[in-house]
């Protein structure tokens, strides 16, 4: 089965940038993404044999244990590859951490791991004929609040996927100030 991991966006942020792939895929000409599909890929896995689920949803449960992070989009463009993305001003500590665990986790699984720094983008819109220059947005929040495991299937409509795991990622709890007068 083809795997990745990614964050999928706030229920309430799906439809905001759902409209914004609508706009900007009429624009550039290409094809938006479903509301239902965006999501931030933070390592793709390729065709992965199914005896590796309980292995990889343990990596899961061992990620969960790293901070939940904000981050907001802030900007779109898009590439020569005729991909239309949103992406963050700067990638979060957190979010770095995050996939760089979890490459080392795929790594120890025997699966091979991105060589390229992660640059965190969010398809928006996909086989675009013209090239769209960089645009600031108004920032649209996205909270980095969990990792979810994904099977993708590829039909005539597009990519077809089903989560096959999610995990929330730890919210620090604050700590309270030890007073010097404390016992
Ligand atoms: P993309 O949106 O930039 O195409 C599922 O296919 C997810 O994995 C997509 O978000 C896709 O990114 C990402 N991905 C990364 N590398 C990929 C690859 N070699 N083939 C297909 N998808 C890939």
């Amino acid at each position: 089965m083809r795997l990745f991991f990614a964050i999928w966006p706030p229920a309430h942020q799906r439809d905001e940038l759902a409209r914004l792939a609508r706009r900007l895929a009429h624009i550039s000409r290409g094809r938006a993404t479903e509301a239902a599909n965006l999501h931030l890929t933070l390592a793709f896995l390729g065709e992965v044999d199914e005896a590796l689920l309980p292995q990889l949803s343990a990596l899961g449960v061992q990620l969960a244990a790293l901070p939940a992070a904000p981050m907001a989009l802030t900007r779109t463009g898009s590439w020569s590859n005729g991909i239309v993305w949103a992406a963050p001003e700067q990638t979060p500590a957190e979010l770095l951490e995050l996939v760089g665990q979890l490459n080392i986790g795929l790594a120890a699984l025997g699966l091979p791991v991105e060589k390229r720094r992660y640059t965190p983008h969010l398809t928006l819109a996909r086989r675009a004929h013209r090239l769209l220059a960089g645009h600031s947005i108004e920032p649209v929040p996205w909270p980095l609040d969990h990792l979810s495991l994904v099977a993708s299937q590829l039909d005539g409509a597009g990519s077809r996927y089903t989560i096959l795991g999610r995990w929330p990622l730890t919210v620090p709890t604050p700590v309270a100030p030890v007073r010097a007068d404390s016992p």
